[in-house]
């Protein structure tokens, strides 16, 4: 048997509408905060990814899904979405659009060749956003609460928002100046990986998972303790507009992220759930303030964050949090023999595009069986057709629950059904499907004769 790749997950059934009930709530929150879809494309050039998310990271050297295109072009699926939002910002010249910042949104899979375990897979669905042309500390806030109260509206009640500041670039250098002072007299405890990146990147040996216990890491120096007057007095700002928002949070300064675009604000986001893992992170973000000169394009000020929805929907599960799954049917329709699978096929599609929920037999079942399969639907009603009752205008219905049956007119089926379910379709359309005026009366099947 042909089995799927290692990290990657077949969704389907119930936890498929967990999944779409997620991706709808977070496409009407987006809406609200103003934020427009944006889709590029799975796979990138690869020199995208090494010039955007940093030749020295993990995610690039380790994780990564690289090939060889047939016009011998190295391309690399998407480990992350932020680098091709900015390569489009650049690209078509978004910039130069005075509707300025940018605010996107985007939600699709992404690649790693990570070592896969709970939360942690090598084909990932990431939903995100991007602001792109600010600098305001207050859209770093409104970026966080953006994520924090996704969560919130989905069900998660515990949030922990734990954020830190890398600072500017000055900042920064004078950080790196600390961490190789201070590594420089252990080099040779580090790990191998660890030692090549005191050579090329001191700041990614803080994110080294071999070393992650090591002492030496835990008491490095922290990047808030080296930051210039400027990136800390923003930094105040951006906690000032959390309080404005109510968003609580932690300054938590081991924070430094596996990307290297960061400058000042970065963040994570981890839920309170028994059994989630604390190494699983919900969401996380921060600003770039580089990122987009770094690839060819202007200096241009930005902030996001991205969350994986895996790991969103098994919190969710965790917490059993109840949601408005539509596991139910309103209608199964049965039938015996070709006449009435005829008008069956007719009359589903009539009620599923007057907004009901319709269903009926594919498979050659004896009417027992499609009692069965009704049950299994979860069927509110049950319509049994019947040749005698067809002829006479009539329709059998059945409540599957108290399992009274009644014999009522196809004329005002549609309604009888609306009012039984409560469903409120909306103005139900009297014309005809086929598409010719034969009046009120018509089922179409008055055409059949
Ligand atoms: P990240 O921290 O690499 O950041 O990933 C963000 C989120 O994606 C994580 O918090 C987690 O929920 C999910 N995630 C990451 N890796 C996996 C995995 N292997 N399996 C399942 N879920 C995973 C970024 O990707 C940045 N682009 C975020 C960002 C947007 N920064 C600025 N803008």
């Amino acid at each position: 048997m042909i089995q799927k790749p290692k990290g990657c997950n077949d969704i389907y059934g119930r936890e498929a509408k967990i999944w779409k009930y997620v991706e709808s709530m977070i496409d009407a929150t987006m809406e609200k905060y103003n934020y427009t879809y944006i889709r590029t494309p799975i796979f990138e050039s690869t020199e995208l990814f090494h010039r955007g998310i940093g030749e020295s990271t993990d995610i690039v050297t380790k994780e990564t899904y690289d090939f060889v295109d047939r016009g011998g072009r190295n391309m690399t699926l998407r480990p992350e979405g932020t680098a091709g939002v900015c390569r489009s910002y650049v690209e078509n010249k978004m910039y130069g659009d005075p509707n300025q910042p940018v605010k996107v949104y985007y939600n699709g899979t992404m690649y790693r060749y990570e070592r896969p375990q709970s939360g942690r897979d090598r084909e990932l669905t990431q939903f995100g956003v991007e602001v792109l042309g600010s600098d305001d500390p207050m859209s770093d806030a409104e970026v966080i609460s953006l994520a924090v109260n996704i969560y919130k509206m989905l069900g998660l009640k515990e949030i922990k928002v734990n954020i830190n500041t890398l600072g500017d670039k000055e900042s920064r250098e004078m950080y790196r100046k600390a961490l190789i002072d201070y590594f420089k007299p252990h080099i040779n405890e580090l790990c191998e990986d660890c030692q090549t990146r005191f050579e090329k990147n001191p700041l990614r040996i803080l994110d080294c998972k071999v070393d992650a216990d090591n002492e030496l890491l835990k008491n490095a120096p922290k990047t808030i303790d080296y930051l210039n007057v400027a990136s800390r007095e923003r930094f105040e700002k951006v906690k000032d507009y959390l309080d404005i928002l109510q968003i609580k949070y932690e300054v938590n300064p081991n924070i430094v992220r596996g990307l290297d675009y960061y400058n000042h604000t970065v963040f994570e986001i981890e839920a309170k759930v028994e059994g989630f893992g604390s190494n699983n992170v919900l969401g996380a973000g921060g600003r770039y303030n580089h990122l987009c000169s770094e690839i060819g394009g202007p200096e241009t000020p930005c902030i996001g964050f991205a969350s994986g929805i895996g790991r969103l929907v098994m919190a969710l599960e965790l917490e059993k949090v109840e949601l408005p799954i539509v596991e139910d049917i309103d209608l199964f329709l049965m039938y015996v023999n070709e006449d009435e699978k005829k008008y069956a096929t007719y009359l589903a599609q009539e009620l599923r595009m007057a907004g009901f929920i319709v269903d009926t037999e594919y498979t050659g079942r004896a009417l027992k069986g499609q009692f069965k399969q009704a049950d299994r639907l979860n069927a509110k009603y049950i319509a049994i057709l019947n040749s005698e009752d067809l002829d006479n205008n009539e329709i059998k219905i059945k409540n599957n629950k108290t399992k009274e049956e009644e014999i009522i007119s196809l004329d005002v089926l549609i309604y009888y059904l609306d009012e039984k379910l409560n469903t409120g379709v909306e103005d139900i359309d009297e014309e005809c499907s086929c598409g010719e005026d034969c009046g009120d009366d018509c089922h179409c099947r008055h055409h059949d004769n």
